[in-house]
């Protein structure tokens, strides 16, 4: 053999190992652990001792096995937000959907399907409020050999944005269902775990983004709060954004960023002004004026190398949209695209065999123990408040068990009404419970238009379904049109995600195939609303041939 021989060989060879998704592994060690915010210390949930958790780094395509040990004192899961997981649903996660908790002393070894996710995605727990604490990112990289649709950045930075109570959040969970009014505002929002240095005894611990001049960075950011949209800013500089929950978009420039608990989103910032200080600020946006919310404001700093300006100065503040400015989020996030390109293309239904019609409510129940009240707030889709099982659905669905749902999930409302109208009778506000799912076909082409109503009140609803991606393709206010708005569908290059922040009276339509197999939780992404009801369970039955049907399920699945 000559040397060009052996060369061409030795190219193949590692063509042949770029080609190969990889097995990366890590351990999750779910543990209490002491942390100090606001001047005061608490006992909080984390995994690894760390707030936020780890960072997951894989590359698209790659199966990722996490090894979660649950030494706490506490039940825990813990959910891929974003990730399909391909025919394997066993490891999504949600408690009593797809499995029963992990139990204190126990441990659940859980394999991450990667498919065709590229970009940002995170994870966090997945059973009561745990995962105010237990979040952290999972970042899918390009597949060796490819690149970004976008030149390489200097430097990737996380931005995890959170919330942070004084309190216990299982206490502030406990409290809040037990008043059936709502939950205890949090005492602080919070950039990668630091409430920044407009909060008491936080200011020497703010979070720094050193940048050079001349370079181009990329914002990782999730919003891993518990339970508002919120409005980002950088002072003095415009954001592009690149994509959003594991999938690129075209480039989009803007003064700000109105982003969804749940929701990722990939931001390229050009470090192009004068070397000096500048505020990353966040802020909740909260559309509803009947709501306490948390009216801080979180700051992290863009400090230049090499300025000289003085360190105790004032950073540079930008100016956010207005707390309760519902057009400015709407208009954010009604401007994403699809990149769609040849490398990157899309493909959304055009055929469609499912049309469903899902109206999201804010209810009121009788309350007997609730103090000084004699009701309690609930919420619905299509009127249904979802009573969540003490075994898994998913556990059920495929030992054929009877008596743990039942498969009524209606199509459309249960009644007609003018759902954003400004006086509604009070009689709607009664829901009605049960455990239904809804049964889709493999293959079955799905549009669903989330209604937001204004009964009791109206908010903004960030929808979030699991393994699935789905194409954004129409949203608007007041109620949808099933003549006029489909006509104005974007079906060209509508935004692929998998939470989306239905407006405030308002409706979004979205629209996916039903190729994946298993139990899929669907659900609100605002915590307390999850508490009060707002999810619902699609079961999605397999096709016909060997690779179209779900995976067994390993022999570790926890038990309830
Ligand atoms: Cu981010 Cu069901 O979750
Ligand atoms: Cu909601």
């Amino acid at each position: 053999m000559n040397m060009h021989a052996l060369f061409l060989g030795f190219l193949v060879i590692l063509g042949f190992i770029q080609s190969q998704a990889a097995l990366v592994r890590y351990t999750f060690v779910v543990q209490e652990t002491n942390y100090t915010r606001l001047c005061s210390t608490k006992k909080i949930l984390t995994v690894n001792g760390q707030y936020p958790g780890p960072t997951i780094s894989a590359r698209r395509g790659d199966t990722v096995i996490v090894d979660v040990v649950n030494q706490a004192s506490q039940n825990i899961t813990i959910h891929w937000h974003g990730v399909k997981l391909p025919r394997y649903p066993w490891s999504d996660g949600p408690e009593f959907i797809t499995q029963c908790p992990i139990q204190p002393g126990s441990r659940f070894s859980q394999k991450i399907i990667l498919s065709d996710e590229e970009g940002t995605l995170w994870w966090h727990a997945h059973s009561d409020w745990s995962r105010a604490t237990v979040h952290g990112l999972l970042v899918v990289s390009p597949k060796i050999g490819t690149t970004f649709p976008f030149p390489k950045p200097h430097a990737e930075v996380p931005v995890i944005l959170g919330e942070w109570w004084k309190n216990d959040i299982q206490t502030v969970m406990e409290d809040f269902l037990r008043s059936g009014g709502d939950p205890a505002i949090s005492d602080a929002l919070t950039i990668n775990g630091q409430p920044g240095d407009q909060y008491n005894c936080s200011a020497p611990a703010t979070t720094k983004v050193k940048v050079e001049q001349g370079k181009t960075y990329m914002l990782r950011m999730v919003n891993a709060a518990m339970n508002n949209i919120m409005f980002v800013a950088i002072a003095n500089h415009q954001l592009t954004v690149v994509g959003t929950d594991g999938a690129y978009t075209k480039p989009l420039k803007t003064n700000y960023v109105a982003i969804s608990p749940g929701q990722t989103i990939d931001l390229l910032l050009e470090a192009n002004q004068p070397r000096n200080r500048y505020y990353l600020e966040a802020k909740f946006y909260n559309s509803n004026p009947r709501s306490l919310f948390d009216n801080t404001t979180t700051t992290a700093i863009i400090e230049y190398i090499n300025g000289n300006y003085n360190a105790s100065a004032t950073p540079f503040s930008p100016l956010l949209p207005t707390f309760n400015d519902r057009n400015a989020s709407a208009n954010f996030t009604s401007s994403l695209r699809s990149l769609a390109s040849s490398a990157h293309p899309i493909d959304v239904p055009l055929e469609i065999t499912r049309k469903l019609l899902y109206t999201l409510s804010i209810n009121r129940l009788p309350c007997a123990t609730c103090v000084g009240r004699d009701n309690r707030f609930a919420a619905s889709i299509n009127n249904i408040t979802f009573d969540t099982p003490r075994t898994s659905i998913l556990g059920a669905y495929y030992r054929g068990m009877n008596g743990v749902y039942g498969d009524d999930f209606p199509d459309n409302p249960p009644f007609i009404f003018n759902y954003t109208s400004d006086s509604l009778n009070t009689s709607l506000q009664t829901p009605m419970d049960g455990t239904e799912v809804k049964i889709l076909k493999y293959n079955d082409t799905v549009e669903l238009v989330f209604q937001g109503t204004n009964v009791v009140s109206g908010i903004d609803h960030p929808m979030h379904l699991h393994g699935y991606s789905f194409y954004v393709v129409g949203s608007g206010f007041g109620n949808f049109d099933r003549q006029r708005d489909p006509l104005n569908y974007n079906l060209v290059d509508p935004p692929l995600q998998q939470t989306i922040a239905v407006p405030q009276n308002g409706w979004t339509a979205i629209r996916f195939r039903a190729n994946n197999p298993g139990v899929w939780f669907m659900h609100c992404h605002f915590e307390r609303h999850v508490s009060w009801g707002m999810e619902m369970v699609f079961i999605v039955r397999n096709g016909k041939s060997a690779d179209t049907r779900m995976l067994p399920p390993p022999p570790d699945m926890p038990k309830c």
